[in-house]
């Protein structure tokens, strides 16, 4: 099955840097995590725009952020790796791959040395526990939860104290979110010539 490894104009610095590893990374997807169950059947163009060029829109909203060199990278639910897989191949933070099934971890871990990822660290843990304890942190998940199902565990000022940011996949069009306790931009981007794919920012007031 043949596919078009494009990318859109805004990823383009990153893929000419790092397009050996996202292609190995698809290679994987598509092998090995169709293989054991990571991820279901799907086409390599699906796999290519929807995981790995979805992914990479949340590594290029990460780098608008400064001090992220004293920042952790979460990614909650990550199943096969997605986005923190290609968040940590085009950035060099941390990224804690987090999952409660460990069949997933160790899928995960053998991943991480495949492809030689010094900073990819995949961890069995219950993501609403991490997302509790998580400080100075990036957070990100795509396919996990809604960001109204987000906003409601969230507590007040956790935002602010313990210097969270949370980057959430989401598949509507809606305004941005303004209330007392969190703000939320929604991000549009292309992850092909036709199709828009959402993210919304959650930070503090
Ligand atoms: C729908 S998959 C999404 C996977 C990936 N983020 C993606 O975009 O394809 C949801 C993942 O969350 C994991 N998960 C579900 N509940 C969890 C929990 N409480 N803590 C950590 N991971 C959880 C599942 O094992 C699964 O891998």
């Amino acid at each position: 099955m043949s596919f078009e490894p494009h990318i859109p104009e805004w990823g383009l610095d990153d893929f000419k840097k790092h397009k050996d590893k996202l292609i190995e990374y698809h290679k994987w997807l598509k092998e090995t995590a169709i293989k054991t169950g990571l991820i279901s059947i799907k086409t390599d163009q699906f796999i290519w725009d929807e995981f790995i060029i979805h992914s990479l829109y949340f590594a290029k909203l990460i780098k608008k952020f400064k001090n992220l060199k004293e920042c952790e990278i979460i990614d909650l639910g990550t199943g096969g790796g997605i986005p923190g897989i290609p968040i940590s191949i085009v950035n060099k933070t941390n990224v804690s791959l987090v999952d409660n099934k460990q069949k997933r971890i160790f899928e995960l871990e053998r991943l991480v040395k495949i492809l030689s990822l010094k900073n990819a660290k995949p961890t069995k843990k219950d993501a609403k526990i991490v997302l509790k304890e998580a400080k100075n942190s990036i957070i990100v998940m795509r396919c996990y939860v809604s960001t109204s199902n987000i906003l409601k565990s969230l507590e007040k000022k956790q935002l602010k104290e313990n210097n969270l940011k949370i980057f959430v996949s989401s598949n509507s069009k809606s305004s941005d979110i303004l209330n007392d306790m969190f703000h939320v931009k929604q991000e549009k981007f292309l992850i092909n010539k036709n199709n828009f794919r959402y993210i919304d920012v959650i930070t503090d007031m």
